[in-house]
Formats: structure tokens, sequence, C-alpha cells
């Protein structure tokens, strides 16, 4: 018997499994963190257009030959710039934009996504939206740049006014304090 990916156990499916609820064949989505491209790929199969950005070239064609493969590259317009600059190159208002923080699985864990740039990313991001959309973030707290990147996300998305956007933490309760969330921002108009 075939048995399905436990969601809450891997929390980038958890994170897909909720972006997906929120896309319609007619969408734009934006991946703000390509890297090898499964998100990207995740996106590309569901919506008409995504946006995928990476600051390493060898992440971005990693991710194009994955995309050519599966017959998805027509879909996606590959940026290599910072996803705090978004806003420069997106210019419609996307249904959910995804951020798999961290570094490259398999690459320099030096070249990490930072706190400040995530911070400005998700600032843009946050008037790129359509209302109605979903920013998702899946955070990785084990590492010192990622606890600092989560302490300052999650101030942010506390701050954020009530009347304008919902925000939700899935946050492990009997796992270690290491173990990555997942953090989920709706505009509500
Ligand atoms: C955890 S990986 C993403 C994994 C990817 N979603 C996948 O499915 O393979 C994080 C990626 O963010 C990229 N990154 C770091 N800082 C960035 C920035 N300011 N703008 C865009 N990408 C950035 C890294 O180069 C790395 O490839």
């Amino acid at each position: 018997m075939k048995t399905r990916a436990n969601i809450l156990q891997r929390p980038t499916l958890l994170a897909q499994s909720i972006c997906g609820a929120y896309l319609t064949e007619e969408d734009t989505a934006v991946d703000c963190t390509c890297g090898r491209g499964h998100d990207t790929l995740f996106l590309a199969q569901r919506c008409r257009r995504v946006y995928s950005f990476d600051l390493q070239e060898e992440a971005l064609s990693s991710a194009q030959k994955l995309l050519a493969e599966a017959g998805l590259s027509h879909k996606v317009e590959f940026i290599c710039d910072s996803h705090a600059r978004a806003d420069r190159y997106v210019t419609e208002q996307p249904a959910v934009i995804m951020f798999n923080l961290g570094y490259l699985p398999g690459g320099d864990k030096a070249l990490t996504t930072t706190a400040e740039e995530t911070v400005r990313a998700v600032r843009a991001a946050l008037t790129l939206l359509r209302p109605g959309g979903l920013i998702s973030l899946t955070m990785y707290p084990g590492h010192e740049e990622g606890r600092r990147e989560q302490e300052q996300l999650c101030r942010l998305a506390r701050e954020l006014p009530t009347d304008r956007f919902h925000c939700l933490l899935a946050d492990m309760l009997n796992q270690s304090e290491m173990a990555p969330r997942v953090l989920l921002i709706t505009r509500k108009k």
C-alpha cells in the first residue's frame, strides 16, 4: 500500500499544501528562494506564472533543469537578484509568495538568507500580495542567523494591523526548539 507523506513531519510539505489551497490555474505566484527549484516546480504545476528569485546562479541553473525536465519552463521567470527587490520585477499581484529560508541544500552554508534582507523582502511582499493571498515562510532556527531571522519575522507578523492581515505560526510543540516553523500571513484587504 502506498503511504502518503506526513505533512506535519515535513514543514516544506506543510507549507506547500497550504499554499496549494490559495492557488488557481489563473494565478501568479512568487518563489522568493528558488534553490534547487522544488517549490518553483510545485507552484508551476498549479498556476499560470511563477517568478523565482535566487542570488546564486548555481541554484537557478539546477532549478531551470528541473523545470525543463517537467516541461514547465515556459511558466517561470528565473531572476538572479535578491527577493528584497521583488517589486522591481513582479508586475502582477501574486496569490502566493513562498520563502523557504536558510541555505541551499548541498551548497555553501555561508550563503544563507539573512534576517535584515528577509524582513525587507517580506515588507515588499506584503504590498505586492493580492488581497486574499498568502505569504508562507519556512524558518530554520537551528542555526544562529535562522534564529535571528525567525525572531524578527515573528515580531513583524505580530505587529501587522489586525484589520488588514491574519497571521499563523505553525510551531511543533513537542519537538526541539531548533525544529523548523512555518509562518503564514494572509492579506485580508
Ligand atoms: C533553503 S534554500 C531554498 C530551497 C528551495 N526552495 C528548494 O526547493 O530547493 C534557500 C535559498 O535562498 C537563497 N537566498 C539567500 N538569500 C537570498 C536573497 N536575498 N534573495 C533570494 N534568494 C536568496 C539561497 O541562495 C538558497 O538557494
